[in-house]
């Protein structure tokens, strides 16, 4: 398995150009499942989670063509010839829990492998099958498959979320825009990965209202057609680039960075004393003035803190000056970074769903192992700031999310490099 060599201390110059979202592309590829024509999305993340995305869909017979070095990717589900999700690819990634909305929706019936669980959390399916069924799905759990069918067709109801999970929202849109009827979504979830799949499925001829707010209004047509559509920017890698120079020292300017995609983000960095401004064609931050500031964090559904920003963030106020408190209030085991930020000199204590960092003058680089993908990202970026080099193992975590994070940061200026494992 390939490693990354980071060795810290070198100030970082230059612009990075964001990708595309993985969350928004890994539900805008099943949207094809609605329809016979073709769907074409531009500004593609190259990541092995579309690699998995692709996998699935292929299985279940849907032409999947790459242009572009993979940044346009064609999609047609005119042959279908499954409607079945097998464990072997479902249980690599939780999204593949997106087929199940447009399936029952244009088939009427779908055989889903729950996903089991991840580093983490357990990552339930209630809400969706909860949702699903109030729109007149039958659904049964038999030996760890979902089996759903909707004899005649989804119907358009009135589907109250108990959380608004980004997953179950997006299952239910999509299958709502094929359904009978009126179909509103309350407590939906608002982040811009769920407004991207409204837009792409409003250009394939959905009629959806509200997205970006709690309520979504999905009035069912009988058919969707062809689209093209430009994958949103990834606000995630682009809040984990927006912090590389705040490490590293420098300025970095983020190409395609949008503020109200990271506007929560941005306040937290404000409150730390890191310098954002807009460009004319992105965001730029910058670190003169020593040390940020500590700040106190808690992860919530947008437009609050992004919990995939978490790990980074935590590692970046490991060496603020004061003490920060971390809360972690969307997935039940999500500080496996911290004893890993530990080894590299860090002092972070964590009770449950708290962490408290007691911000240090300097880490120190140390052979470390990434366990999830954020986890990864964040003692990549901790090695730009530590003493001496850090190893990071186990980086097929990183490469589920990071399209050349190392061609990315070196081009900046960091002294990153991947070494090919066996
Ligand atoms: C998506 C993102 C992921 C991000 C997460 C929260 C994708 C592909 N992934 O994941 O990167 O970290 O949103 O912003 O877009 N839950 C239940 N029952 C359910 C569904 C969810 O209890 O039926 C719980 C989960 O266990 C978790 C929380 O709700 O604790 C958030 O999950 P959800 O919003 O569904 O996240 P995902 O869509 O899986």
């Amino acid at each position: 398995m390939d490693s990354i060599v980071v060795k810290g201390g070198t100030p970082l110059k230059g612009k990075i150009q964001i990708a595309g979202a993985k969350n928004a592309a890994l539900a805008l590829m099943p949207a094809t499942l609605l329809s016979e024509e073709p769907l074409t999305l531009t500004n593609a993340p190259r990541l092995s989670d579309i690699k998995t995305m692709t996998e699935l869909l292929r299985s279940l017979g849907v032409e999947v063509t790459a242009l572009q070095d993979g940044k346009v990717q064609v999609l047609s589900s005119h042959a279908m010839t499954s409607t079945t999700a097998d464990y072997d690819i479902v249980r690599k990634m939780r999204a593949s829990n997106l087929v199940l909305g447009p399936l029952l929706a244009r088939h009427h019936q779908a055989v889903v492998s729950l996903p089991g669980g991840c580093a983490i959390g357990a990552r339930p399916m209630d809400i969706h099958v909860t949702a699903l069924e109030a729109m007149g799905a039958e659904i049964e759990l038999k030996d760890g498959y979902l089996h759903a069918n909707a004899k005649g067709g989804l119907k358009g109801a009135r589907v109250p979320l108990r959380f608004a999970s980004v997953g179950a929202t997006e299952n239910v849109l999509m299958a709502a825009t094929l359904a009978k009827g009126t179909t509103v979504i309350e407590n939906a979830a608002r982040e811009p990965e769920i407004v991207d799949l409204a837009e792409c499925l409003r250009r394939m001829g959905a009629q959806i209202d509200g997205e970006g707010t709690s309520a979504i209004t999905i009035q069912g047509v009988d058919r969707l057609g062809a689209a093209t559509h430009p994958v949103v920017t990834d606000r995630i890698e682009l809040g984990t680039y927006m912090l590389a120079p705040v490490f590293a020292g420098g300025e970095v300017e983020c190409i395609g960075g949008r503020l109200d995609l990271v506007g929560s983000f941005v306040e937290k960095l404000h409150a730390a004393g890191v310098e954002v401004t807009e460009t004319a064609d992105g965001l730029k931050v910058s670190r003169s003035n020593g040390r940020a500031r500590a700040v106190d964090v808690t992860t919530e559904v947008f437009p609050g803190f992004p919990t995939d920003l978490q790990a980074q963030m935590m590692a970046m106020l490991c060496t603020a000056e004061g003490t920060s408190v971390l809360e972690e209030k969307i997935f039940e085991n999500r500080f496996m970074h911290a004893p890993e930020l530990v080894r590299m000199g860090a002092d972070i204590e964590v009770h449950g769903g708290t962490a408290t960092v007691h911000g240090v003058d300097r880490l120190k680089g140390a052979p470390v192992m990434a366990t999830d993908l954020r986890a990864s990202v964040s003692l990549i970026l901790a090695g730009l700031a530590a003493e001496g080099e850090t190893v990071v193992s186990r980086v097929y975590h990183l490469d589920r999310g990071y399209e050349h994070v190392e061609e990315k940061l070196g081009a900046v200026g960091a002294q990153i490099e991947r070494i090919a494992g066996s």
